[in-house]
C-alpha cells in the first residue's frame, strides 16, 4: 500500500481494525496513545504469516535470541554508530518491563528516580507503584525551545535522586538531545555518582537534528546508563511484546544473568521475530512512515496557524506527538477533556505528563491526513463556540 492509499483510511475502518487508540473512545478521532494508523511494514507482515506456518509455540530458543541480539545491534550499529556488543542486549516483553527491572534490580532500594517533565505519563506513575520516591524536575522554556534544568537535577540527585529517566528523543515534547546537552546532563549524573535509565523507544522516528544515544557518548555514560529499546514504536507493533535492554556497564550484564531471566522470559517469540524483521528489511518502510509523518507535523502547523491560532507549541524534531499549549483556553487540568467531550477528538491530558503541565495536550499526529485536518478543524470549532477564542 503506497502512502497515498493511508490518506483514505476512514474513521469507520480505523475502529474496525480494532486498535486501542480507535477503540477506547467511541465517538472520537483518536489521537492520544501513541500508535500509528498506517499498516504494518511487508516484511513484518510476512514474518508473522510464516509464523503462523511454523510449529515455533514453545518457549523461544536461545538462537532467536542471539538473533534478535545480532539484528538489534546491527541496526543500531548502522543507523546510529553504535554496535553494543550482541550478548550486551537482553529481550524483554516492552520498555515498561524494563524500567521495572531497572528499578527492581539495579538500583539502590532507598534511591528516589528523578524525571524531566513534560514526561512521557508512566514515568510518573509506575516507578510509585513500585514505592519509588519520584522528583519531578521541570524543563525550562527559553527562547530556542526546551532545556534540561540541569542545576534542577542536580539539586534532585542531591536529595536522594539516584537514578535519571532520560527520553530521547523526548516524548511529549518531540526533542532530539544534542551531544552537548547529553554531555552536559552526564557531567551532573557523574558528579552526584547517579545513574541514568535512557529511553530510546522513539530514536527511530527523527525528523531533524542528529540522534545519539546517550549511552554511546562516551565511557562515563556507557558505565552509568542501562538504555532500553524497541522497534515497536517505529514499526507500529506494540501489542506483539519484544523491546531490548542494553547493558553497556559489564557488572550490569552480570547482575542481569543473575537476576533477569523471568523478566527475559516475558518477550513473546513473534514478537522477537517481528523486531528482527523490523531490524533486518523494514527501512524502506520506515521512511516512507518518516515522510508522511514530516508531511503531517508540517500540516498541523498550518491547521494550527488556521483553527487554532491561540495555541503555541514548537513543531517536534522527532516522535509523532506534537505538545500544544493550549492554556489559553481555560480548562487547565481538564483540557484534554474538552477536547474530547466538545469535539470529539481524544487527545492525551497535559497535567499527566506532571508539574507545569496543565492546559496542554499531547496531540498524536500519526493519523490519515484527512482525519488529521478533521481532527483540528473540530478542536477550533469546540473553542470557538467555548469561548471565542
Ligand atoms: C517514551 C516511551 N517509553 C515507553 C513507552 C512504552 O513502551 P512499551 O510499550 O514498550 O512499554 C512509550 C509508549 O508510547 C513511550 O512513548
Amino acid at each position: 500500500m503506497s502512502t497515498a492509499e493511508w490518506d483514505k483510511l476512514t474513521e469507520e475502518q480505523l475502529r474496525v481494525n480494532g486498535s486501542l487508540k480507535w477503540t477506547a473512545h467511541e465517538h472520537a478521532i483518536g489521537a492520544w496513545v501513541a500508535e500509528m494508523d498506517y499498516p504494518i511494514a511487508p516484511p513484518i507482515r510476512q514474518a508473522l504469516r510464516d509464523y503462523a506456518e511454523s510449529e515455533l509455540f514453545g518457549y523461544p530458543p536461545p538462537a532467536l535470541d542471539a538473533q534478535l541480539a545480532a539484528a538489534t545491534s546491527d541496526y543500531y550499529g548502522r543507523h546510529f554508530g553504535w554496535s553494543p556488543e550482541p550478548e550486551c542486549v537482553a529481550p524483554i516483553a516492552d520498555v515498561l518491563a524494563g524500567l521495572g527491572a531497572v528499578l527492581d534490580i539495579f538500583l539502590d532500594p532507598q534511591a528516589a528516580v528523578v524525571v524531566p517533565t513534560p514526561a512521557y505519563m508512566p514515568f510518573l506513575t509506575y516507578p510509585a507503584l513500585k514505592n519509588r520516591r519520584i522528583i519531578q524536575v521541570p524543563m525550562l522554556r527559553d527562547g530556542s525551545g526546551w532545556q534540561m534544568n540541569l542545576p534542577g537535577i542536580r539539586e534532585a540527585l542531591r536529595n536522594g535522586g539516584g537514578l535519571v529517566l532520560l527520553c530521547n528523543p523526548h516524548n511529549p515534547i518531540g526533542k532530539v538531545y544534542t551531544r552537548q546537552e547529553l554531555q552536559s546532563l552526564s557531567e551532573v549524573v557523574e558528579e552526584q555518582g547517579a545513574r541514568v535509565f535512557s529511553d530510546e523507544i522513539h530514536s527511530s522516528l527523527i525528523f531533524e537534528g542528529t540522534h545519539r544515544l546517550y549511552a554511546s557518548l562516551s565511557l562515563e555514560t556507557a558505565a552509568h546508563t542501562i538504555t532500553a529499546t524497541s522497534a515497536t514504536k517505529a514499526f507500529n507493533m506494540p501489542g506483539l511484546k519484544c523491546a531490548q535492554l542494553v547493558f553497556s556497564a559489564p557488572a550490569d550484564l552480570d547482575l542481569w544473568r543473575d537476576k533477569g531471566f523471568f523478566i527475559g522470559h516475558g518477550a513473546s517469540t513473534p514478537g522477537k521475530l517481528a523486531t528482527i524483521a523490523a531490524y533486518t528489511s523494514g527501512d524502506p518502510w520506515r521512511r516512507q512512515v518518516l515522510g508522511y509523518l514530516r508531511d503531517n507535523r508540517d500540516l498541523l502547523a498550518g491547521l494550527l496557524d488556521e483553527h487554532l491560532s491561540w495555541v503555541t507549541w514548537l513543531p517536534p524534531e522527532g516522535t509523532y506527538l506534537g505538545w500544544l499549549d493550549a492554556s489559553a483556553l481555560g480548562h487547565g487540568e481538564r483540557t484534554a477533556e474538552f477536547f474530547l467531550n466538545q469535539a470529539r477528538v481524544a487527545l492525551v491530558e497535559g497535567a499527566q505528563c506532571g508539574e507545569g503541565s496543565a492546559g496542554f495536550v499531547r496531540m498524536n499526529f500519526a493519523l490519515p491526513r484527512p482525519i488529521l485536518v478533521e481532527a483540528v478543524k473540530r478542536m477550533g470549532q469546540a473553542a470557538s463556540k467555548a469561548g471565542g477564542l
